[in-house]
């Protein structure tokens, strides 16, 4: 019963994967290219260490070619610069990433703004996040997308549902609320932050709850109607003694205390999560395809 409820991360992007497998084969043998990614990773932040590997397994795994560069915390801003001038030109590179946070001697506004949007696969530069707010084709950040993606692939309805988002940061609140009140989707959205006052009543009347908040079980069952559809982005690590590490991952949403009153949700670890690593493979095909930007 409760397994029914479950938007399953693993199976969704396993499907994408699969998809896009199919599809690099194809770009190989028809028109000889194979999807760029150069990673960017300055100093030693373990999260980030860890999902820049992660993206570099899924590269391989789908038969892209991958360049890391792991920096180290010392590295200079331009240095950095002049690495992604470098990728900017480099034709067998169609995607570009910097793994955000750089260290606080690094301007990110900077650093992002010098990608050429063209090949923006985190879809955070200015000209991708205006082009999705005016509904224009570009690069939608990969977390907001797998979103949208696991709501349509669950055959989900948008259309006039009260969307409720809690964040407002630039990579998932702002850019997942702004592809809900897109056309595509043409839902009704609320966009929560630190400073809103009584937010139970804007959540309970969610028919679609997305959390991206960075605090452990903040919603709680009291705040949902029934059969709402949860959408937890956030990943957080807590403190577990039963454990071997010492601890574990959970979301933004109290799971256990949510299952039984809405009517799907996304677990953490296996939900959102392994999108974003999905929709970053894709949107690398896309660019080397030329289906954004020709
Ligand atoms: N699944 C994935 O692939 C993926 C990708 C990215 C992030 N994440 C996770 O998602 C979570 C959010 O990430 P983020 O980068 O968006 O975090 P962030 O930049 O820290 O933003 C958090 C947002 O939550 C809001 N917030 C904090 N406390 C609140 C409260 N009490 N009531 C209402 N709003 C509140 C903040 O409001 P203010 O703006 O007012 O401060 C802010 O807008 C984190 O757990 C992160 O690890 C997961």
């Amino acid at each position: 019963m409760s397994e029914e409820k479950i938007i399953d991360g693993k199976i969704i992007s396993a499907q994408i994967k699969e998809e896009i497998k199919k599809e690099v084969i194809n770009l190989k043998n028809k028109r000889n290219i194979t999807p760029g990614l150069a990673f960017i990773l300055v100093g030693e932040n373990p999260a980030s260490v860890t999902y820049v590997k992660s993206k570099g397994k899924a590269c391989e795994e789908l038969g892209f070619y991958s360049v890391t560069n792991a920096l180290p915390e010392s590295t200079s801003e331009s240095e950095v610069l002049e690495l992604i001038s470098g990728y900017n030109e480099d034709k067998s590179i169609h995607g570009i990433l910097v793994q955000l946070p750089v260290p606080g001697h690094i301007n990110e506004e900077k650093i992002i703004e010098s990608i050429n949007y063209k090949k923006d696969v985190d879809g955070f530069h200015p000209q991708n996040i205006g082009r999705l707010i005016i509904g224009s084709k570009c690069f939608i950040p990969c977390t907001p997308l797998g979103v949208v993606e696991m709501i349509k692939r669950s055959g989900i309805e948008t259309k006039g549902k009260n969307v409720v988002v809690i964040g407002r940061s630039n990579i998932v609140g702002k850019p997942v609320a702004n592809l809900f009140i897109q056309k595509s989707l043409n839902s009704t959205v609320t966009v929560c932050n630190s400073f809103t006052k009584d937010i139970k009543e804007h959540t309970l009347k969610a028919d679609i709850l997305i959390a991206a908040i960075g605090k452990p079980h903040f919603v709680t069952s009291d705040m949902i109607k029934k059969d709402t559809v949860i959408i937890d982005v956030g990943i957080n690590r807590i403190p577990d003694a039963s454990k071997k590490s010492g601890s574990r991952l959970v979301g933004d949403v109290d799971y256990d205390g949510c299952i039984g009153k809405c009517s799907k949700i996304t677990p953490v670890p296996g939900g959102v999560g392994l999108m974003t690593i999905a929709m970053l493979m894709k949107n690398t095909l896309d660019s080397a395809a030329g289906k954004i930007y020709g």
